[in-house]
This record gives C-alpha cells, sequence and structure tokens, in this order.
C-alpha cells in the first residue's frame, strides 16, 4: 500500500519496522525494502518477500555517521578508520556503501553469514526521517523480486511485491542507479559495484586511479557474493546495440538510446532517449524507468545503446550489460 510521507505515516512505518515487520520506503538510488537490521526474523522476512537468495547480503543504512559504531568495528586511529572518516566526510550522506567489520548484534542474514557489513547514510529526507523515527539501522535491499529491475517509484515497488508491504511515496529517486559498494582488502579499497559516487571522485579522495580501485573486481565476485552476472532483468531478451546487426532483429524491436545515431539504425518499434544532451545523471535517473516501460510493451527485444564509461556511465554500463547477461547466455 503507498502512503503519503506524512510526519505520521513515519511515525507509524517506524513503528512497524520496531516491531519486526517490512517497510518500504525511497532512498536518492533506489527504493529500498527495510527491516530492523538487529532483528533476525525481521530480516529474513526481507529475504522471503524478494526471492532473494540467502547467500546475497544486504546494505544497512544508519541516519548519520554518529550510529556507525553500531554498526561496524573499526580500530580507532587505525588506516582503515581515518580512509573510512573521509570517505563518510566526503560522500555522506549519499550512494555509498563501505563493507566493514561488522558488530554481531547485527542479524546474521544481513551479511549472508560473512564477518562484514555494507553499510550508507541516505541522502533522502524521507530515508532520514525514518532512520531517526526507528532509531534501529535498517537492513535494506532494493525493494523488487529478485533478478528483476530496481524500483525508483513507489508504484514500482507495488508493480513487483504486491500491495500489502507498506510504501512510503518519495517520488521519483533523484540518483536511479544503487550505491556503490566499496570494500576493503586490509587497507586496500576495491569497488564491488559501480554505482551512484562515481570511481573518479571515491579515487581523487584516496589517491587512486579509477582502474586500480576497480582491478580487483574479478576476484571481487568471489568476495561479493551477491554479485551475479544476470541481475537487473526486464522479462523481455535485451541485448546490447553494439552484440547484433539489424538483419538479426525479431519483428517488434524497441530501443533505449543515448543518440540519433543508435535511433537512425533500423525502424524500432518504440524508441526511448535516456539523455537529449549526454547527461549521465539523467540517463541513470531513466534507465530503470525505461527498462520497466519497455517490459510492458510486448516486444520480442530491447536493444540497448551504449554510452562511454567514464563517471555514472560506468555504472549505467555496469547495469545494462547485466540486463543483457541472462539472455546472451541462453
Ligand atoms: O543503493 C543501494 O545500495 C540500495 C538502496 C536501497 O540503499 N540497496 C541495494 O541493495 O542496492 P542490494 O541488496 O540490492 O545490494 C546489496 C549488494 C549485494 O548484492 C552485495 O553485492 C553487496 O551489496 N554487499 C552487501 N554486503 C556485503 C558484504 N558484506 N560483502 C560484500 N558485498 C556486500
Ligand atoms: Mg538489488
Amino acid at each position: 500500500m503507498i502512503l503519503a510521507p506524512s510526519d505520521e505515516n513515519i511515525r507509524q512505518a517506524a513503528v512497524l519496522l520496531g516491531r519486526g515487520e517490512l517497510v518500504a520506503f525511497p532512498t536518492e538510488t533506489v527504493y529500498g525494502l527495510g527491516a530492523d537490521a538487529t532483528n533476525e526474523e525481521a530480516v529474513r522476512l526481507i529475504f522471503a518477500a524478494k526471492g532473494r537468495p540467502a547467500f546475497n547480503p544486504l546494505i544497512v543504512h544508519i541516519s548519520g555517521i554518529d550510529k556507525l559504531d553500531a554498526v561496524v568495528r573499526l580500530d580507532s586511529g587505525s588506516a582503515l578508520q581515518r580512509m573510512v572518516e573521509r570517505l563518510a566526510e566526503k560522500f555522506w550522506p549519499g550512494p555509498l556503501s563501505l563493507v566493514l567489520p561488522k558488530q554481531p548484534t547485527i542479524a546474521p542474514s544481513v551479511c549472508a553469514g560473512l564477518e562484514t557489513v555494507a553499510v550508507r547514510v541516505p541522502a533522502h529526507p524521507i530515508a532520514r526521517k525514518l532512520l531517526l523515527a526507528c532509531g534501529c539501522p535498517i537492513a535494506a535491499p532494493s525493494a523488487n523480486p529478485s533478478f528483476y529491475v530496481s524500483p525508483t517509484t513507489a508504484q514500482h515497488v507495488v508493480d513487483g511485491l504486491g500491495d500489502k508491504i507498506p510504501v512510503l511515496d518519495g517520488g521519483a529517486c533523484s540518483v536511479g542507479v544503487e550505491s556503490t559498494v566499496l570494500a576493503f582488502d586490509g587497507v586496500r579499497p576495491m569497488i564491488l559495484r559501480p554505482g551512484g559516487v562515481p570511481a573518479e571522485e571515491i579515487g581523487a579522495v584516496l589517491g587512486l586511479s579509477p582502474r586500480e580501485l576497480l582491478a580487483n573486481s574479478e576476484a571481487s565476485l568471489l568476495a561479493s557474493p551477491g554479485m551475479l552476472p544476470h541481475h537487473y532483468s526486464p522479462a523481455t531478451p535485451v541485448k546490447l546495440s553494439s552484440a547484433i546487426a539489424a538483419a538479426d532483429f525479431p519483428p517488434k524491436v524497441g530501443l533505449i538510446s543515448f543518440s540519433d545515431r543508435a535511433e537512425a539504425q533500423f525502424d524500432y518499434m518504440h524508441i526511448t532517449r535516456l539523455t537529449r544532451d549526454n547527461n549521465l545523471a539523467e540517463a541513470a535517473q531513466q534507465l530503470y524507468a525505461a527498462l520497466r516501460d519497455m517490459d510492458k510493451r510486448g516486444l520480442d527485444l530491447i536493444v540497448v545503446d551504449s554510452c562511454g564509461e567514464e563517471g555514472l556511465g560506468l555504472a549505467i554500463m555496469d547495469r545494462i550489460r547485466k540486463a543483457a547477461a541472462k539472455f546472451s547466455a541462453e
């Protein structure tokens, strides 16, 4: 059920979380399906509602850096702690999740049995009000059935999870792709999932190149068990425009594009342009709604054009490749 984000509804939602129930809420990236991160039974409800494999850990949301110690263990004065402080100061509240050693109070299912937990301070005002009202850390993956496209509106949540779960309505998410997940191999930072904070910006804070931050991404497939190659897929087959020739096209094809050039290549039945002026923030914000809209049109194929992989382009192309991966493997 979709709820207006009044103070009273936020207070009620906090009460439900305190009782071990689920609440969906907006963040600046995508909508989250939340439960009290310290309540194992409540967290298990998330996995059941999403059909999520138990080996895929969740992200824990806190209201501010003052709550970090309740979720993670950092030796004071350590190099890791200093790095976390610099990152938090620059990027929180915002779309950066840090994978750090967990406190024992965090429910085991949140971390899929790992000794680490991913944590972030969301920037969305409704998420922050909810976190302050409930006082507990909130574990929340994206509020969609596992393997489908993440939700960027309250209606997307209801479309995927039904009308039983309360959804605080915060309108369309402003970032539109999930947070960047940054983990540490000792003190060596590595990006496990590109996302709303570009690798270049993290690199600038840490004195590393984006390439160095991404260097471990092969190995990180093991370190981050949730990073399955076939996330984020619509039901309609998706292919990258670079992977097919027009001669292979079935009769009903839609295009999600970044430019005129892609649009001129074929007589598409439907075209959605993600951005008119190569604005990658706008493209990221539109991407999931565009995939969902295409999926409702009864098409045989969704072709997706490519953008450059600088800045947010890295996260955008990561999600597009994952949407296409399920179908290229078939
Ligand atoms: O923007 C976001 O991050 C959204 C909003 C709701 O905050 N949440 C989100 O959660 O995208 P989810 O569950 O779809 O993605 C969580 C991912 C996991 O798939 C995994 O790759 C990584 O975060 N992760 C979580 N805990 C981890 C850990 N302890 N070690 C390694 N990776 C972890
Ligand atoms: Mg997800």
